[in-house]
C-alpha cells in the first residue's frame, strides 16, 4: 500500500507553472530514465500544449542502455518533443542538453541573440537541482523548491544565453497506479514512510525475475532463482546475514538491503519501465 503523501499544494503548483509558461520558450522535463512513465506527471503535457519540451532521461547511468534508447525513439515521435539521456552531474551532458534546446528554439540562446527562456520541471528526486547546478556551472539556490512557496518569479541568467525561470516546476508524483507507485518507491523517489518496504521489494524482485533474471542471480550468487519472489528475498537475506535470533530471515532488513543495492546500481543497470511494444528482458 502506497500512501499519497502529496495531499495539498498541487493546485498552487499547477497555477504557478501555468502562470510562468507564457514567458517560457522551452520546458526541460526531468524524468528518471528507469521509469519515464511513473516519474512524469501528465499535468505538464496538459499545461504545456505545443510548447517545445525536452524530456531529460536522467540517471541514465542506472538505467538499461538499450531500453533508454527505445525511450528516446518513443519520445522523439511526439510533437515538439525531443528526448535526451543524461547524467545530471556531468558538464558534457548539460552542454548537449543546451545545444538541443537551442536547436529546438531557433534564434534564441546564443550570445548576442535573444536568450532562451527555460523552465526545469519534474517530480522530487529526479535530479532537477543537480541538473540546474550543472547547467549554471555553480550551485544555484532556488527560491523555494517546494510547491506553493515561491511567490515572486525571477529569472536566473546562466550567462550562456540561457535564462532559467525560477518557478520551482515541482510536480507531484502520481500514486494512483499501484505498479507506477511501486516503481517510484523502488527508485527512491518517494519517502520510506509512505510504503511497505518488504512488499515493494518482493514486487520488484518479481519484475526483475522476469526482465533481468541473470543480474539477480549474479549479484546474489544464486545458481537458480527460487520459485517465488518472496523466496528470492528470503534467500538474499540468508546470504547477506539479515537474520533474527533463531536464524529466521529478517525480511524487512533484507528488503532494505535489496532496495538500497538496486538504487545504487549495484545489481546492474535496470529499467523498470519500457515503451509500449518493447519486448521485456534484455539480460
Ligand atoms: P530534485 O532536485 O529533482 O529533487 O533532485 P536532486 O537534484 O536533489 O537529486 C536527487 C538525487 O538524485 C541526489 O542524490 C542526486 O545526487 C541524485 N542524482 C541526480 N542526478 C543523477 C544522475 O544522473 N545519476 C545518479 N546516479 N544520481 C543522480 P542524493 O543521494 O539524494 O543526494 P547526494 O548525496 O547525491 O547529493
Amino acid at each position: 500500500m502506497i500512501i499519497d503523501w502529496y495531499p495539498g499544494h498541487m493546485k498552487k503548483a499547477k497555477e504557478q507553472i501555468a502562470e510562468a509558461l507564457p514567458k517560457i520558450d522551452l520546458i526541460i522535463e526531468v524524468l528518471d530514465a528507469r521509469l519515464p512513465v511513473s516519474s512524469a506527471n501528465p499535468i505538464l503535457a496538459y499545461l504545456r500544449r505545443d510548447k517545445p519540451c525536452i524530456k531529460v532521461l536522467n540517471k541514465q547511468d542506472l538505467a538499461d542502455d538499450a531500453v533508454t534508447r527505445e525511450w528516446v525513439r518513443y519520445f522523439d515521435r511526439q510533437q515538439n518533443v525531443s528526448a535526451i539521456p543524461l547524467e545530471a552531474k556531468e558538464r558534457r551532458s548539460a552542454n548537449a542538453l543546451l545545444k538541443l534546446g537551442r536547436k529546438m528554439v531557433p534564434g534564441r540562446g546564443i550570445r548576442g541573440l535573444k536568450p532562451l527562456r527555460v523552465m526545469v520541471a519534474g517530480i522530487p528526486n529526479v535530479g532537477k537541482s543537480t541538473l540546474i547546478n550543472t547547467m549554471a556551472g555553480k550551485k544555484i539556490a532556488r527560491v523555494g523548491d517546494k510547491p506553493a512557496i515561491t511567490t515572486c518569479h525571477q529569472q536566473v541568467d546562466l550567462r550562456n544565453g540561457i535564462l532559467l525561470n525560477d518557478t520551482p516546476g515541482l510536480l507531484w508524483p502520481k500514486l494512483d497506479d499501484q505498479a507506477g507507485a511501486r516503481h517510484l518507491a523502488a527508485s527512491g523517489a518517494i519517502g520510506e514512510n509512505a510504503y511497505d518496504t518488504s512488499s515493494v521489494a518482493v514486487a520488484t524482485i518479481a519484475e526483475l525475475s522476469a526482465s533481468y533474471p541473470n543480474l539477480l542471480k549474479q549479484r546474489y550468487k544464486l545458481p537458480e532463482l527460487p520459485e517465488t519472489a518472496q523466496m528470492v528475498l528470503e534467500e538474499i537475506g540468508r546470504r547477506r546475514g539479515c537474520l533474527v535470533s533463531g536464524g529466521e530471515v529478517d525480511l524487512h532488513r533484507a528488503a532494505e538491503l535489496f532496495l538500497r543495492e538496486l538504487r545504487d546500481g549495484k545489481i546492474g543497470r535496470i529499467s523498470l519501465e519500457r515503451p509500449p511494444m518493447t519486448p521485456s528482458g534484455t539480460d
